[in-house]
This record gives C-alpha cells, structure tokens and sequence, in this order.
C-alpha cells in the first residue's frame, strides 16, 4: 500500500519509522519545523477507536479535519509468518494508511499527518528522493520489542529492499536535512558516542559527501531508559576536514 504522498512537494517533511506511541512526543516537537509527518509502525491499526484516539491525540490546539481524513488500506492487520519452499520463512502484513489534516486554533498553522502500519524500510522507499527535512529514529534495539531495523547502517539483508537502508536514506534526505537519533540501531558511532554524551554542541565530521553537525539535545517528554537524545544537521558538503567513509576507515583527503 504505497503512501499517497499527494500534495507533499516542497514541504517540510519528517519521518520517523519504528515510531510506536512516540510519534505524539516528536510531533510535539516538531510541529513548528515540519509541515508533513510521516509515522511508520507494524503496530498501527486503524479501527473507529484508533482513529479517534490518533485524532484527538493532539488536542486542545490541533484539530482534525474529521470531513476528510483518509484510510487506505485494511483497518486491521498483523504479521504473518510465511513460510517459503526452501524452508526459510519471513514476516509479511497488509499495510495501509491514515492520512488526516490538522488544524491549529491558536496560530491557523496546518499540517498533513500520515500513519503508515507496515515496514519502515518500505516506508523510506516509497518517499520521493530529496525530500526529508527531518528523520527520526530514537527508542529502538535490536531485541525486546525492538525492530532491529538499522537505517544508519548499509547490511545486506536477503530481501534486497530491506538491504543498504542508509544508502538508501541519504537519497532520501534534503541537502540540507535533520536527523534525531538517540545512537539506538545506529552503526554510525558518532550517532551512539552522542547518545553517551561523549561529543560537544557544534561536533563536526565529514562521513563520505555528507557533513555532520551536532546541533542540540532533543528531550524525551516521557523518561527513557535509552540513551539522550540529538538532532544533527546533515548537509551535503565536500569539506576538507576529517574524512570518514560510510564503512568508518579513516582516510586523508588531499
Ligand atoms: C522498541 S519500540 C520503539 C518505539 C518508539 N520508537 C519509542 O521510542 O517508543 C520498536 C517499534 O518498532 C516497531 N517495528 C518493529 N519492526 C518494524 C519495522 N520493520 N518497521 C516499522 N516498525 C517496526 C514495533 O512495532 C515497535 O512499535
């Protein structure tokens, strides 16, 4: 079920996969900086009572334009395990989509949030290139509950979509773009030595075109037995400093 991304050129878009119950806190704090969200979770469902709690989530100040929020998709669905011939088996679900407009009372300011039950590796394909402003991706592990989904890292998985996720990220990416991360499901070590508290405010590196500045801490609005949390500017930049292959083998640049 591909996202209906209608409509969202040339906005200010944030995507957060793995996103659970987490996405209110990140929609809280960004709703001033982003003016489309895309959330993507296997867990979504979208029965009446789902869609009037995503709905009324945001109130008292965002308000649902309820005459025109749309599902695509079946309301309900899980994960199935399927097996293959060869006797190898993977996860499978029916995705779908709510898509709903916000309103905000007190400052006119409107906003298109997209719920997406399905693979956050799908979910990045299916984004047009170039136009994520922000990405987000903070409370995961590998285990428990978690996704062990690493989008800051280029494993090569059986099923080619789910392979060199970060790759894929980067054409994903603005040339000018934001990425949260509390260092969870993260191969890039600066993203985990942030989450420790080993770098400063204003940390510089250059990773292969793209360089990397450590902006700010990004609160959690719920105490988290994660690591903290930070939001980097990631721009497109052929820098003379440090230079750091995607793989993290340090090489001199002329
Ligand atoms: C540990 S929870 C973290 C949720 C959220 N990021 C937070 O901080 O509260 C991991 C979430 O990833 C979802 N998940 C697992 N595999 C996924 C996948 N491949 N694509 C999208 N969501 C996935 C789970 O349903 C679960 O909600």
């Amino acid at each position: 079920m591909p996202l209906n991304l209608e409509n969202m050129e040339n906005s200010d878009l944030l995507f957060y996969p793995c996103s659970g119950g987490d996405w209110l806190s990140v929609f809280k704090l960004y709703s001033d900086r982003a003016s489309s969200f895309v959330f993507s979770d296997l867990g979504y469902q979208f029965n009446k009572q789902k869609i009037a709690e995503f709905t009324s989530a945001l109130l008292p100040n965002w308000l649902a334009q309820l005459d025109a929020i749309e599902l695509v998709g079946p309301a309900v669905a899980f994960c199935k395990q399927v097996r293959t011939e060869s006797a190898s088996s993977y996860r499978e679900i029916e995705s779908a989509c709510l898509r709903v407009n916000f309103y905000n009372r007190d400052t006119g300011r409107k906003v298109l949030v997209i719920w997406r039950r399905g693979f956050g590796q799908y979910a990045l394909h299916e984004l047009p290139d170039a136009s994520v402003k922000i990405f987000c991706h903070r409370g995961d592990s590998s285990g428990d509950g978690g996704s062990n989904v690493f989008f800051f890292s280029n494993r090569i998985r059986r099923h080619a979509p789910l392979s060199k996720l970060y790759s894929t990220l980067k054409t994903k990416l603005m040339s000018r773009a934001f990425v949260v991360s509390d260092g969870s499901n993260a191969s890039l070590r600066h993203l985990r030595n942030a989450s420790e508290g080993k770098l400063a405010i204003g940390y510089e590196l250059q990773i292969g075109e793209l360089k990397w500045t450590l902006q700010s801490e990004v609160p959690w609005e719920h105490k988290s037995h994660y690591g903290r949390c930070y939001e980097w500017i990631v721009e497109a930049s052929f820098g003379t400093q440090q230079v750091i292959s995607d793989g993290y083998t340090t090489k001199a640049r002329e």
